[in-house]
C-alpha cells in the first residue's frame, strides 16, 4: 500500500501525508512494516505487513489489538508517573499510589474495566491456545482426564484445549465477578473462587499468566494448593505453566521485552519475571519435586511441574 492509498483508506486529511510518511519511518525502523519499490508506480514507496504488524489485524482471529490496547490505557500507564514517589512511600505497587486499591480490587468493583481486562486477556490466550493443540506442543496434554485452568478468565485458552481434546474434562476457575455470567459447554464448565483458598481437583492445574503476577510468598501458596488439588484427585499429575523465563543472555530484543514485563509486574502488581533458578526455588519451596522447560512462543515458555 502506498502513503496515497493509506490516506484514502484511513481518511486521513490529505495535508498530513508529510506526516504519516514520517511515522511510516519509525515504523519500518520497527519492524511493524517493510518499505517495498513499487514497479507501477517508481515515484511512491509501498508498504506491506510484517509477521509483527499481521499480529494487530483488526479482523483476524489471533489479533491481540485488545491486549495491547489494555496495555497502552491510561489505567494502566498512569501508574508508571508514580515510580519515583513510590519508591518513597508505604504503598505496594505505583498502581495502588496511583488509584488507592489494588489492579484486582478495581476489576471487581468497575465492570467496564473487568470485561476491557478479560477480552484483552483473551486476545492473547487465542493465540497461545493456537500454539498449544498444534502437532508440536500437543502431547503436554495427551492421556490427562481433567485440567483446571486456574485464573483462566473468560475461558479461551481452556475452549481451545477442550475443543482439541474432548476426552479433557475442563474448569476454568476463576473469580466469582469474572465467571458469573459464563456459561459451560460439553467438557467445560465454569468454577467460581479464590485460589489463594482451595483449588478444584484435577489431574492437571493450568497457570497462564498468573504466577508473574505475585511474589514470591503469594506462588507458593497457589502453588501448595496446586499440590493439593492434585493430591485430592488421587491419580498423580502435573502443573502446566506458561510464562517468562528470564534470559540472562541471548536476543537482545527478547530480553528487553522480559525486562520492560518485569517492570510492569512491579509497577501494576506484586509480581515479577523469573529466571530458571528463581522458578525452580519457588518449585522446591512448594514442594514439588522436579520440572521441565519447554520454550513456545517468542519470550514465553510452557513450564511442566511434577509433584
Ligand atoms: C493476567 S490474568 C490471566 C488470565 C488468563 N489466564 C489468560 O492468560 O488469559 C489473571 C487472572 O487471574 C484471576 N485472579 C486474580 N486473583 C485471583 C484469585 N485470588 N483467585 C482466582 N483467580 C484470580 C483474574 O481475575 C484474571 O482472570
Amino acid at each position: 500500500m502506498t502513503i496515497t492509498e493509506l490516506i484514502t483508506a484511513l481518511q486521513i486529511n490529505a495535508k498530513k501525508a508529510p506526516y504519516i510518511q514520517r511515522l511510516m519511518c519509525i515504523l519500518v525502523h520497527s519492524g511493524f512494516f517493510t518499505r517495498l519499490k513499487l514497479r507501477k508506480n517508481n515515484q511512491e514507496d509501498g508498504y506491506s505487513l510484517t509477521s509483527a504488524s499481521r499480529l494487530f489485524l483488526k479482523n483476524e482471529p489471533t489479533s491481540v489489538t485488545p491486549f495491547m490496547n489494555i496495555m497502552l490505557d491510561p489505567m494502566l500507564t498512569k501508574p508508571w508517573y508514580h515510580l519515583a514517589s513510590w519508591l518513597q512511600n508505604d504503598d505496594i505497587n505505583p498502581f495502588y499510589t496511583q488509584h488507592g486499591t489494588t489492579f484486582w480490587g478495581c476489576a471487581s468493583c468497575d465492570p467496564k474495566l473487568n470485561l476491557f481486562f478479560n477480552n484483552g486477556m483473551a486476545s492473547d490466550s487465542q493465540l497461545v491456545g493456537k500454539v498449544l493443540v498444534d502437532d508440536k506442543h500437543r502431547k503436554v496434554f495427551e492421556g490427562l482426564s481433567s485440567l483446571v485452568d486456574i485464573g483462566g478468565g473468560t475461558g479461551t485458552l481452556t475452549k481451545a484445549i477442550a475443543e482439541a481434546f474432548p476426552h479433557l474434562d475442563c474448569t476454568v476457575f476463576d473469580l466469582p465477578h469474572v465467571v458469573a455470567s459464563l456459561e459451560g459447554m460439553k467438557n467445560l464448565k465454569f468454577v467460581g473462587g479464590d485460589m489463594f483458598e482451595a483449588i478444584p481437583p484435577a489431574d492437571t492445574l493450568l497457570l497462564k499468566s498468573i504466577l508473574h503476577d505475585w511474589s514470591d510468598e503469594e506462588c507458593v501458596k497457589i502453588l501448595n494448593h496446586c499440590k493439593e488439588a492434585i493430591k485430592k484427585n488421587g491419580k498423580g499429575g502435573k502443573v502446566i505453566i506458561i510464562d517468562m523465563v528470564k534470559m540472562d543472555e541471548g536476543d537482545q530484543e527478547l530480553i528487553e521485552t522480559q525486562l520492560f514485563f518485569d517492570m510492569m509486574m512491579m509497577v501494576l502488581l506484586t509480581g515479577k519475571e523469573r529466571n530458571e533458578k528463581e522458578w525452580a526455588k519457588l518449585f522446591f519451596e512448594a514442594g514439588f519435586s522436579g520440572y521441565k522447560i519447554l520454550p513456545i512462543l517468542g519470550v514465553r515458555s510452557l513450564i511442566e511441574v511434577y509433584p
